[in-house]
């Protein structure tokens, strides 16, 4: 087992691991105008990332944001900066693994190793960073920066080499590189987890998944349906095999969760079909693949899920690339099942408001799971000492 398991949980265990995404962020993961969605209020996220980590779940991850999606709902037009958002996150919870997420041409390599060793500390060893090499150039403007889509990937390679060289501790080097000439380098302290925390990439191009592949502890991937899958996880297992490692790789999913089947369905559709923010979704469209980069486009991607209208799309308020888990607590189990024998390690969850629905699915589906041998319970007496 990693000895990063005695401290962080996304090293555990557990064989379907959970984690909350996007929850720092105006509009969660909805490009939704219901006016029931979420609207990121401080108070409210670490209510519900502590109910979270008091229930045992593996991991919260926030998302980095400069620029909202435009459209009537804008979403993401308010977001929490994700370093100092998980330092807090990670001073109010007891076990959960917190993700920061760093956009590799804003930060430097030095700057996120002292950030992320602060992190390590103040949580004791439960930190986890997602490194995001940049997809959306509108979003770098009020930086004054320009994505390079030729070398993004390779760049945020070097980056990552810098950054867990730093982490390694020891004395000054210097770097002589393509992409940084640096001198100088040193950090102390040095991360709690060793050799380093957790790192995540959500790369999905080719280049991107590459990168993970070398630099990543977790890849975190959109599917949509169960029969995307296998071809899924063929290509990314290829990635890995040429660099001759093997990395747990996760799905981002949306949980609509009602005791019928047929008040899910009905809540999903109102909110992501009926007031789903037009624009904000065409805005998505726009950019999405825009800095690919030549000789890295994505064949193809993932074919729509069976939540379509009319026009074989999603539903336009759902975020592209989310996996639907709309249904009863019974329903939602087995489609993690399903997920899990498929060969996922484990899925985000998202709710149109989380902090109301998450604990009917902390209640109803975590049992379910643990019946199933996909988790274990968590002990009374880590619950009492998170919730305190
Ligand atoms: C779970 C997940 C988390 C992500 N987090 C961020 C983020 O915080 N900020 C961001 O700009 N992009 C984020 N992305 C975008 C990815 O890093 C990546 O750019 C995207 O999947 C497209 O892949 P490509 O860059 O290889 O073309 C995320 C994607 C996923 C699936």
């Amino acid at each position: 087992m990693d000895p990063r398991a005695a401290t962080n949980p996304m090293f555990g265990p557990n064989r379907f691991k959970l984690g909350v995404f996007s929850a720092n962020c105006d509009g969660g993961l909805t490009i939704s105008l219901a006016p029931e969605r979420w609207r990121a209020e401080w108070d409210d996220i670490v209510a519900m990332c502590r109910l979270a980590d008091a229930a045992g779940l593996e991991f919260i991850l926030p998302v980095a944001k400069w620029r909202g999606y435009q459209g009537q709902a804008n979403i993401y037009g308010k977001s929490y900066e994700t370093l100092t958002h998980s330092a807090a996150i990670g001073a109010l919870t007891e076990r959960i693994c917190v993700f920061a997420t760093v956009h590799v041409p804003l930060v430097t390599p030095a700057f996120a190793a002292k950030a992320m060793a602060t992190i390590d500390h103040v949580t004791h060893g439960r930190a986890g960073l997602n490194i995001v090499c940049g997809w959306n150039q509108p979003e770098f403007e009020l930086h004054g920066v320009t994505i390079d889509p030729e070398t993004r990937y390779e760049h945020g390679v070097e980056w990552w080499r810098i950054w867990a060289k730093l982490l390694e501790g020891g004395s000054e080097f210097d770097w002589e590189g393509e992409f940084f000439q640096l001198k100088n380098l040193q950090t102390d302290p040095i991360s709690i987890q060793r050799p380093r925390p957790l790192v995540m990439s959500a790369g999905f191009s080719p280049k991107g998944r590459d990168f993970a592949a070398q630099a990543a502890d977790a890849l975190f991937t959109t599917v949509t349906e169960h029969g995307q899958v296998a071809n899924l996880l063929a290509d990314v297992h290829g990635h890995m095999a040429r660099h001759g490692r093997s990395l747990p790789i996760y799905a981002m999913s949306h949980i609509v969760c009602r005791p019928s089947r047929r008040e899910a369905e009905e809540f999903f559709h109102y909110f992501a079909e009926e007031m789903a923010d037009v624009e904000g979704r065409a805005y998505h469209r726009g950019h999405r693949g825009a800095v690919a980069g030549s000789g890295n486009r994505v064949a193809a991607r993932p074919a729509e899920n069976r939540f379509t209208r009319a026009t074989g799309r999603s539903y336009e308020g759902t975020y592209p690339g989310t996996f639907p888990l709309v249904g009863t607590p019974d329903d939602i189990a087995a489609e993690m099942a399903a997920m899990s024998e498929a060969g996922l390690a484990g899925t985000s969850v998202a709710f149109l408001d989380y902090l109301k629905e998450i604990p009917y699915f902390l209640q109803e589906v975590l049992p379910r799971l643990e019946r199933l041998g996909l988790r274990a319970p968590v002990s009374a007496e880590a619950q009492n000492r998170a919730s305190s």
